[in-house]
């Protein structure tokens, strides 16, 4: 249905269209009494052996809705009645702020892929974080729903200098703090002039040091990943490891979308060129393999000694499986959701169950 209907209806809007009036659309439908619990009936899917323990916190299912989808925390409860066992907002930023000029959205059909260019458009994390504490009063008030897992990508406003970045994170984290379950903290979107410097070994030990220092201070300490770029070298990605075991944080998500654009069937001269950088970041099936790559290098390079979101071009339950083989412990997915529909969820899960994945 959604592939030979829905899909082709929203494809005849542009791409950022699309998903505005998806939203819309799923938000109004869950408001008609009924409705959640017919798409829950239909989607979701629970089983014990669907349950992962990772850094303390229990999740219902290693399939995650990846960062940049709900950015603002509007979709939360619907997003796992659709059957994801975690959801990731953001990036939020400290301030509110409009992103890129439109259009900044494209979709690559042939390739099944996306390039975006949205430069963080967020309402703010404080926008988020009043949003997430009305979720966890309904479901403190409801016995019935479960709690879901809900981490918090955050990232600096534009405007921002990267000297003066960690403080944009540490007000991130503060604002957040009482509602996520896990932080990520986003170094690595290609559309943020600048930000991808945060990787390098220096500004990075700092920013993930200071956090930490933060979070220990808590009573309850939450756990802290970091979320890199798949165009790192082998280099840079043995200093992640090193960073990783150094500050202690809780893992890593491989990977964010790339700036290689090498293989593509799709022809790149339609999409308008932007006034300064680089088109945008490409995800979808084009980042597939890199990401693999990613993941299990650093698999094998930390022998396993920190878990792995793994995320890039998953669409499918061989693609899960890939990811899963390589050495991720729980996996996220954004552009096959668009390519593939609100079955994705279950479809893998119910694969990881048949196959033990
Ligand atoms: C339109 C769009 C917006 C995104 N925004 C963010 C973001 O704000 N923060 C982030 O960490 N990743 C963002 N991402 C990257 C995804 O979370 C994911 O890492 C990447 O798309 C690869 O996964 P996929 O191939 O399943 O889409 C965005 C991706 C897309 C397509």
């Amino acid at each position: 249905m959604y592939r030979y209907v829905l899909q082709p209806l929203f494809f005849l809007l542009d791409a950022e269209k699309a998903h505005h009036t998806v939203f819309n659309l799923v938000k109004f439908l869950f408001r008609i009494p009924l409705v959640p619990s017919i798409f829950r009936g239909l989607y979701h899917i629970a089983h014990p052996k669907l349950e992962r323990e990772l850094f303390g916190i229990r999740f219902p299912n290693p399939v995650g809705i990846a960062a940049g989808f709900d950015k603002n925390a509007e979709l939360i409860t619907e997003l796992a009645d659709l059957g994801f066992g975690f959801i990731e907002i953001g990036t939020v930023t400290p301030l509110a702020q409009p992103g890129n000029p439109k259009p900044r959205m494209f979709r690559l059909k042939e390739d099944k892929a996306l390039i975006n260019r949205m430069g963080f458009n967020n309402e703010g994390a404080q926008a988020a974080a009043t949003r997430i504490r009305k979720i966890r009063k309904a479901e403190a008030q409801n016995p019935q729903r479960k709690r879901v897992i809900i981490g918090g990508n955050i990232g600096k406003n534009k405007d921002t200098s990267n000297e003066n970045a960690v403080k944009d994170y540490e007000i991130c984290f503060d604002v957040l703090f009482d509602e996520v379950d896990y932080f990520v903290v986003n170094v690595s979107s290609p559309n943020t002039p600048g930000l991808r410097d945060l990787q390098d070994k220096e500004p990075l030990m700092k920013l993930l040091q200071t956090l930490q220092d933060k979070n220990y201070r808590k009573s309850a300490p939450k756990p802290i990943l970091l979320k890199i770029a798949p165009d790192l070298e082998e280099e840079d990605l043995n200093d992640i490891v090193e960073i990783v075991q150094t500050t202690k944080i809780a893992g890593v998500i491989a990977t964010n979308t790339t700036i290689n654009y090498s293989g593509l069937k799709s022809d790149l001269s339609i999409i308008p060129k932007p006034e300064k950088g680089s088109l945008g970041g490409l995800s979808g099936q084009s980042l597939t393999k890199r990401a693999t790559e990613v993941i299990r290098y650093l698999h094998q390079k930390s022998g396993g000694t920190f878990p792995i979101i793994g995320v890039g071009g998953i669409a499918s339950p061989e693609d899960a499986q890939e990811k899963l083989a390589a050495g991720a412990s729980l996996i996220q997915l954004y552009t096959g959701f668009i390519y593939e529909g609100p079955g994705i969820a279950k479809k893998i899960n119910r694969a990881i169950l048949k196959n033990n994945m």
